[in-house]
């Protein structure tokens, strides 16, 4: 069992009369792990988030850090000692890169040499060039500017990082690279990583555990993401997770079951490298190191057709069926650790697996 690192005790936040924004909130998060608090608008998310470090004071109830009441630590003090990232970036516009990521060290102080190296490698650490560092935050990107939001957030390395959807104003290319790079980060730092955000897709991307708040700032349900995916607690958690739930569960299972078939290949300029008469005459184009291409259809003379998604070791069966259906030719194309093609997998072998997958499940309950 992780250890508990934040606990929520019957914390109440009522604004004015009325509704309160967070009702009778009591949770416990894990030391090391990205919890996510996940809702509609107006739920209570940011405020829930911000009681943590005292930018927001409850109207009742106990939040402790580190077995330690909030309340005991001057304000001051307790938000310098946790990140903090917000949807827009947040940085101060008249100062250069490195010196946002420098502030809370300074203010904590370090010396301006010590504080500005920090700030170098942790440009580094976020995937940010070196030279970013002299400009100003209107000169980089939206993606860019999050980043360097994450870098100041961790300047101090505190051990707590809280972020209200911080990634949410990027598209969503960056943003799923955003995403990536932030749980890769996390597999170095373990973090207590408090993560905002209606999008429940990034909630079960990210979350070790996520937080399911309703309208009124009530906690619907608190689990796993796969636990949210597969049994939602009521109805208002179902219709939030929404209508795809069933297929985004396959992202937790392992499509380890799944069988791989041989599949003819050919190279662009013509020469047939093996084929074996499967794939109702479709043919799978490979470059000079039998990486994939694309497809060549029946007929003769057939344009190449780009592929699918493309199935990888260690893939879940959400990758694996989306492999096939994705393809034009109905045949998922896995590749191995280098990207060599090592066969095709198929819509209807996948579903077998995943149906035998759920009566084990059932089985077992
Ligand atoms: N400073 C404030 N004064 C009065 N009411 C507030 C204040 N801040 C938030 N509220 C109200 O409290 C409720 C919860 O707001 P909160 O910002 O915590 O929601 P949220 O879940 O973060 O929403 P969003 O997804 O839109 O960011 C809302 O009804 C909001 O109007
Ligand atoms: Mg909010």
């Amino acid at each position: 069992m992780a250890e508990a690192m934040i606990e929520f005790q019957s914390v109440t936040k009522q604004y004015q009369s009325g509704q309160p924004a967070v009702d009778e909130l009591s949770m416990s998060i894990d030391q090391g792990s990205i919890t996510v608090f996940v809702g509609p608008s107006g739920c209570g998310k940011t405020t829930s988030l911000r009681m943590i470090n005292r930018m927001v004071e409850p109207t009742s109830g106990t939040i402790t850090v580190g077995g330690k009441d909030v309340i005991t630590v001057p304000a001051a003090e307790l938000r310098r000692s946790m990140g903090y990232v917000m949807q827009s970036s947040g940085l101060m516009p008249h100062r250069s890169v490195l010196d946002n990521i420098a502030t809370v060290p300074r203010l904590n102080g370090v010396s301006k040499a010590d504080a500005r190296k920090r700030a170098e490698e942790l440009l580094d650490v976020v995937g940010l060039a070196s030279g970013l560092g002299k400009r100003y935050p209107s000169q980089l990107s939206g993606g860019q500017q999050q980043r360097v939001g994450v870098a100041r957030a961790l300047a101090a390395d505190p051990p707590v990082l809280l972020m209200d959807e911080p990634f949410s104003a990027v598209d969503p290319v960056v943003r799923d690279e955003l995403q990536q790079e932030l749980l890769r980060l996390q597999r170095d730092l373990a973090k207590t990583i408090v993560f905002v955000t209606h999008d429940i897709d990034e909630a079960t991307v990210l979350g070790d555990k996520v937080a399911v708040f309703a309208v009124g700032g009530k906690l619907a349900q608190y689990a796993t993401p796969e636990e949210i995916l597969r049994a939602p607690a009521n109805e208002f958690v179902a219709s939030f997770v929404g209508r795809d739930r069933g297929f985004r569960h396959l992202a937790f299972t392992a499509a380890d079951g799944v069988e791989v078939h041989p599949v003819p290949t050919v190279t662009r300029d013509g020469g047939a490298v093996e084929r074996p008469d499967a794939a109702d005459g479709w043919r799978l184009v490979v470059d000079a190191d039998a990486r994939p291409l694309g497809w060549e259809g029946p007929g003769p003379d057939s344009d190449l057709i780009p592929g699918g998604s493309l199935f990888r070791p260690g893939d879940t069966l959400r990758r694996a069926l989306d492999s096939a259906l994705s393809s034009p030719s109905g045949l998922g194309v896995a590749v191995d650790e280098a990207g060599r093609v090592s066969g095709v997998v198929k819509a209807a072998e996948v579903l077998a697996v995943i149906e035998s997958a759920r009566q084990v499940r059932q089985g077992a309950l």
